[in-house]
Parts: structure tokens; sequence; C-alpha cells
């Protein structure tokens, strides 16, 4: 008898490194190691209470006791068609919203909107890493577009078109972006919209991190620039109002993507927790103001987190100015100088793996992000830790990189190791 097996497909997709590494941290801290984790994707803020008690009193009426519409609640449809059109700068209407189980299903629920099998898929390097895996569960092909710190990690026009074949039917767009926290000026996003428009690419917009840019940059949605027949706005607010675990996003496009969404969550999911959709319906509402005080926060933990990472020996940085990441190329460490249990240490993964177990300190790999060669930081944690965890980093790599130097700082480097 031949063994039952789980599919190819799903055998061909890899566990999300970041939460992974999460994990990992999470289980060397419950066995009493001093880590500190750079990998968690999400604030460390709780939910504010005024989106709590809207919860608890939904969770009493029992009109939210039962099934509602796969695509959302109306009166949700209609605050999160406000609320793109106050940000975004252009209008939409509540038909033009789907509610999804999280950013995350909102962007595999378009993907299988508009794909079919063999499409290509344009998403510039570094990206998110979930991306690449959804695109191909939505039967698509991903065509990474490299970028590096020179550029910012910003993708151009002239790239682009380089990678675009008569199969390319969308781009993933994400400014500001997880991992590098780049974040696009106006006319970088113009000439992106105006090139899609003119090829009739689909854009999918991921406009998650909106409320977090920092210094002179702005948000600016991609959607000013297309027409709507192309566009995809994905968001939620997982990151904005820490929702993180309460799970809802959604869908911003056209009534065909949406129809044909609706028609695939009510298969699927069906409607996502009438509880967690009151509890966005309160953010919405009453939470203007609340993403503004984290973000004060971010951007002084960003400048710490910035400032520290260039003393780095070795390490390039550029500065981010969006979202709460760093994205610091170590390619200049891993010429085997450093050594993991004899080896030498030649990826930014096995420099990863060597930061937890010496001076457990938790940093997610480029390669989860198609970017081998560098380390993301999140600076989602308190202040303190913050500073403890770069400076456990900045004095390891100074005596270890520099045996000759090793007498100068191993008084520090030996406290903390
Ligand atoms: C770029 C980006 N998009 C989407 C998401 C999904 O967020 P959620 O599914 O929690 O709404 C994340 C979460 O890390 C993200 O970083």
């Amino acid at each position: 008898m031949s063994e039952l097996t789980v599919s190819r497909l799903l055998a061909s997709v890899t566990e999300s490194a970041p939460q992974a590494i999460d994990a990992l941290a999470k289980k060397y801290r419950g066995e009493g190691r001093p880590v500190i984790a750079f990998g968690a994707g999400e604030p460390d803020f709780d939910t504010p209470a005024f989106i709590t008690e809207a919860a608890k009193a939904a969770i009493d009426d029992p009109h939210n006791h039962h099934y509602s519409g796969p695509s959302g609640l109306p009166e949700l449809r209609e605050a999160v068609a406000e609320y793109t059109t106050a940000y975004a700068g252009s209008v939409f209407t509540a038909n033009e919203v789907a509610i999804a189980n999280g950013g995350k299903q909102a962007i595999y629920n378009a993907l299988s909107a508009i794909l079919n099998p063999g499409d290509e898929v344009l998403l510039p390097a570094p990206y998110w890493t979930s991306y690449p895996e959804q695109v191909k569960l939505a039967g698509g092909i991903t065509v990474p577009v490299s970028t590096d710190v020179d550029s910012e990690y910003k993708t151009t026009v002239a790239d682009l078109e380089h990678a675009r074949t008569n199969r390319t039917t969308a781009l993933i767009f994400t400014s500001p972006s997880n991992p590098t926290g780049a974040v696009y000026s106006e006319d970088e996003i113009r000439r992106i919209g105006e090139w899609a428009a003119e090829h009739r690419i689909w854009v999918i917009s991921d406009e998650i991190y909106h409320d977090f840019v920092y210094e002179e940059s702005r948000f600016v949605s991609i959607s000013r620039f297309l027409p709507r027949e192309q566009l995809i706005i994905v968001n939620g607010l997982a990151k904005s109002h820490v929702l993180t675990g309460w799970r809802l996003g959604w869908i911003v496009s056209t009534a065909s993507v949406i129809d044909a969404v609706k028609n695939f969550q009510s298969h699927t999911t069906g409607n996502v927790s009438n509880i967690s959709q009151r509890a966005a319906l309160a953010a919405i509402r009453h939470g203007q103001d609340f993403p503004e005080q984290m973000r004060n926060v971010f951007d002084r933990r960003r400048r710490i987190a910035y400032e520290l990472i260039r003393t780095f020996d070795k390490v390039r940085v550029s500065n981010p100015r969006g979202a709460f990441y760093v994205f610091p190329d170590v390619r200049a460490l891993l010429d085997g100088t450093l050594r993991h249990g004899g080896e030498p240490v030649t990826t930014s993964l096995q420099l990863s793996r060597l930061l937890l177990e010496e001076i457990d300190v938790a940093v997610v790999p480029g390669e989860a992000f198609g970017a081998p060669g560098h380390l993301r930081f999140s600076y989602a944690l308190d202040d303190a830790a913050l500073v403890e965890g770069l400076e456990r980093i900045r004095d390891f790599l100074a005596a270890r990189s520099h045996p000759a130097g090793y007498a100068a700082v191993s008084s520090s480097a030996s406290r903390i190791v």
C-alpha cells in the first residue's frame, strides 16, 4: 500500500521564519535564558481599552452570536470605505470592501481572486516573508525584483520593466516596507503607478504600515495613480491598533474582485468573528489618535536602533523611515572569520543562530525575506531591552570579528556571553 502523504503543494510551503524565531526565543526564555527578541512583527503595546470594552459589549449582544455575511458586517465595510478614503486620498464605497481574517488572509484571497495558473507576480525584494508562499498557493509564480542598501531597498520602473513578461499579472507593492522600513516618495510611487497602469498590471498595495512613517517621509497610496480596475488595497488594524491577535483585515478593490473574494470566503472561512468586527468598528470610529501615540514611541526607538546599528563592525544600514524594522546588510561579516561550533559562519541564517545561541539575541535572517546577507530587527520592544540587545551584538561582533582587538573589548563581551 502506498504511504499517505501531504500534498506536494503544501509540502513545499515553509514555516514563517519570523514566527519560528519568535517561538524559539520564547522557548529559551521559558528555560530561564535572558533572551532579547528583535523578531516580533507586532507592536509591544496592549489593545487599547476602548476597543476591548467594545468587544466585551459585542459578546453580550446576541446579534453577534450567529453567522453574518462572508464579506463583512455592512457597518464595518462602510467604516472601512470612509477610513480608506480619508488616508488614501481617493473616494471608496462599502461595496468595494471585503473584510478578511487579517491582512494575511486578505492578501491570499486577493491573489486567489486575480491569478490563473502560471501568472507571474512581480515582487520587490526584500519582501514580506508570506508573499511568495501565498503566490505559490494561489497558483502564481513569484518573480523577485532585487533591491539593495544603496537604493535604500526601493525598486524602480527600470527594474520592474526588466522583469516584466507577457505573463506578468500583478505587482505586490509595500510602502512602508516590512522588512526594510523603506518608504517610497510620492514621485517614485507615481512613476510605478503610471508604469503599472500603462501595462495593465494589477497592483496589490499592502498599506498595513501606513500610520508608521517618520522624519520627512509621508505616506502616499499608489491608488492615486492607478485606474480602479487595476487596484487592490490590503490593510487592517493589526499594527495600527494592536489587533494582531484579533484577526481582522480587509481588501479594497473593484466590485468584481470583492464578489470573487466574497464567494471564496463563503466556502472557506465564512465571516470573520463578529466580535473582532465590532472591535474594529470601535477602533475606526474612536481610535483616530491612537496610532500617533505609538508612532512617537517607535520613532524614538527607531533612532536609537539606527544609531547603534551604524556602529556595528562591518555592517551597512540605511535609515529606515517607516514601519518598525531596521534591515542591516551584514554580508561583510560572512567571510568565515566568525565561527559557530567550530564551523565558519557564511550565511545570515548561521549568523542569526550564532547570535541566539551565544548572546541570547533573536533576530530574523534575511533569507526569510529573499535577501540573504541581511538581518531584520524589529524595534517593537522596550527601550532598555532594545539598547541592551544591540550593545550585546556590537560588543560581540567587535570581539569576534577582530580577534586582535579582542583584549580591548573582552571584558564587556565575556560579561555578556
Ligand atoms: C507587510 C505585512 N502585510 C501584512 C501583514 C499581515 O498582518 P495581519 O494578518 O496580522 O493583519 C503583515 C504582518 O506582519 C505584514 O508585515
